[in-house]
């Protein structure tokens, strides 16, 4: 249980509900713990009433005023207002913690003066509760607040404590990273139908296959060169793919890619960006 405070939700789209379902799923909040709202969705506010149990509002006073912990779960665009909103209602007793893209806690301490903050960087996996979610304290947060964070993550998936300046890095890796393993998967699907095998059935291997991958690397705790090597047999039919790979290039595409998408992140904030790989 995170502490017997009380959570408070301020969004209740898509991040939302996958928080919801891996804090009430796991125990780690108790449905009467928990208090939610969104801006005007009724029939979704009704829904996660329904189906979680949990409190609803649309009084942020109230809500401020019952919460201990108040999750940001809105989009960046929205995230001001909600900071206005909320202003006058926070203290040092609550902690803020924000799910918002591109977000940064200066933007969030300017607008909430003392109040501790918590920024994280969760993924799309956050749904299947198999985040890998990045967090950084604020100026304001203490060694508890960062635990009480860590706790409500971990209950999605895989928590890494980084450095505010490296979340552009974050947001190119874990971030945008789902994507990159679903044209992964897509490619190998493609190969399976062009090789003869019906598209359900290649999905399915393919599926099982990045899954199996997935918590190899994350179970067996060895580097993922390591792996490799370990299925890999001298001239063996996976070292006759992993060549054209190596000679096509993948690990520097990916690195390129990886880059961009952090390039873009910093973009996206007004950074001006210089793009790798060129002068
Ligand atoms: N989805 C992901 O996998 C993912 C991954 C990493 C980070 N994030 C971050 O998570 C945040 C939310 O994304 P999402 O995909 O959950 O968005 P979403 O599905 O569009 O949900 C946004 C929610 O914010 C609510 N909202 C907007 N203005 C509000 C206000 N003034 N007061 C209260 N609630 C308000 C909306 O309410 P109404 O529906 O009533 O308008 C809606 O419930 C974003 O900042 C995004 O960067 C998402």
């Amino acid at each position: 249980m995170a502490g017997n405070r009380v959570v408070a939700l301020i969004g209740a789209g898509n991040m939302a509900e996958a928080l919801l379902r891996g804090l009430l799923g796991t125990g780690t909040v108790a449905p009467d713990w928990c208090v939610v709202t969104n801006k005007s969705n009724d029939e979704r506010l009704g829904r996660l009433a329904r189906e979680w149990g949990v409190r609803t509002t649309r009084d942020k006073a109230q809500l401020m005023r019952d919460a201990d912990v108040v999750i940001l779960a809105v989009k960046p665009a929205d995230m001001r207002g909600v900071l206005r909103e909320i202003a006058p209602h926070a203290s040092d007793r609550h902690l803020v913690v924000s799910v918002a893209a591109g977000i940064s806690l200066d933007v969030i301490e300017q607008a909430l003066d003392g109040v501790p903050a918590i920024r994280t960087m969760p993924n799309t996996s956050t749904a299947v509760s198999a985040s890998a979610t990045a967090l950084c304290a604020g100026r304001w947060a203490e060694a508890p607040h960062l635990a009480i964070a860590s706790q409500l993550f971990e209950a999605v998936g895989r928590v890494v404590v980084v450095p505010e300046p490296l979340f552009d890095a974050v947001t190119g890796l874990s971030g945008s990273g789902p994507a990159y393993v679903y044209l992964l998967a897509e490619a190998m699907v493609e190969a399976g139908v062009r090789a003869g095998l019906d598209r359900d059935v290649a999905r399915d291997l393919v599926s099982q296959t990045v899954l199996g991958a997935g918590k190899m690397l994350s179970e067996s705790g060895q580097h993922p060169m390591a792996l490799r090597h370990r299925v890999t047999s001298p001239n063996g039919t996976t070292m006759a793919g992993l060549r054209v790979l190596e000679e096509r290039g993948f690990a520097e595409a990916v690195h390129e890619a990886i880059d961009r998408a952090a390039a873009r992140s910093r973009e996206l904030r007004g950074e001006p960006v210089r793009v790798p790989g060129t002068p």
